[in-house]
């Protein structure tokens, strides 16, 4: 029998997974700053809604979320109506407490009933804890929580250029299911976009280097080419 899977509303990133992400997963998506993870992110709620009816939380720790929503206008990607209907909560992290972040994700996501969650960013939490041990401690709640609640989630996490790990704090990428790495890289005179999937539990995926775009319709993968960056 086939697996259900999660489809990400991502033209050609399904192809490179199997056809979608396996339901109640969680997976990083990580890369440095600009690669397009909270444009990718945006997708993935806004098609899960529009193609699959699927409930989606949004939880910013770093943007403003009217600047996501209004940025995501240039998509032709609309929340308002679908934020109105109860469809979709975005929702700012603004701690009083740093605790209160498993409330705050466990409220929203049952007042809409969500069955996608998107975390934007991870690497944010080093913003509000010192204490690494404490934000490996956090992220791995998260992770707990995301999977109780039957959620299909994004984590997303920042590197630095110079970075040579997956994420900030080295915990992100072991507590998750999936990795997805977004580059951003030169060639000659020319910087290019590519993406490789590192790793996907219980699932076959492509394990090359392939261009993406930030295009006018959002982000597309060109599953069929290979890239050649220079890593
Ligand atoms: N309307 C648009 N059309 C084409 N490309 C765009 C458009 N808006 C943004 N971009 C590209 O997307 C990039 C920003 O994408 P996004 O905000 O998703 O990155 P990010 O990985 O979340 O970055 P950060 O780590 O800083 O949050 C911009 O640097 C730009 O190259
Ligand atoms: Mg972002």
């Amino acid at each position: 029998m086939k697996k259900e899977r999660i489809e990400t509303g991502i033209p050609g990133l399904d192809q490179l997974i199997g056809g979608g992400l396996i339901p109640n997963s969680l997976t990083l998506l990580t890369g440095t700053t600009g690669t397009g993870k909270t444009i990718s992110s945006s997708q993935f709620i806004y098609y899960g809604v529009k193609d699959f009816n699927q409930p989606g939380v949004y939880v910013s720790f770093e943007e403003p979320v009217d600047n996501i929503k209004e940025n995501c206008l240039d998509f032709g990607w609309d929340f308002e109506p679908l934020e109105r209907k109860g469809k979709v909560v975005f929702v700012r992290y603004d701690p009083f407490h740093v605790e209160d972040i498993y409330e705050l994700i466990e409220t929203n996501i049952k007042k809409i009933e969500a069955k996608r969650v998107v975390i934007d960013s991870i690497s944010a939490l080093g913003l509000y804890v010192r204490d690494i041990p404490d934000i490996r401690r956090m992220v791995f709640n998260i992770s707990l929580l995301l999977r109780k609640l039957g959620c299909t989630s994004i984590l997303v996490s920042e590197t630095l250029p110079a970075q040579g790990s997956l994420s900030r704090f080295g915990v992100e990428e072991f507590v998750t299911d999936n990795v997805i790495v977004y580059y951003y890289t030169r060639t000659g005179s020319q910087f290019s976009r590519s993406l490789t999937i590192w790793k996907m539990r219980g699932s076959k995926h492509s394990n090359k280097l392939h261009p993406y775009a930030i295009t006018k319709e959002g982000i597309i993968v060109y599953s069929k080419e290979e890239a050649f960056s220079k890593l």
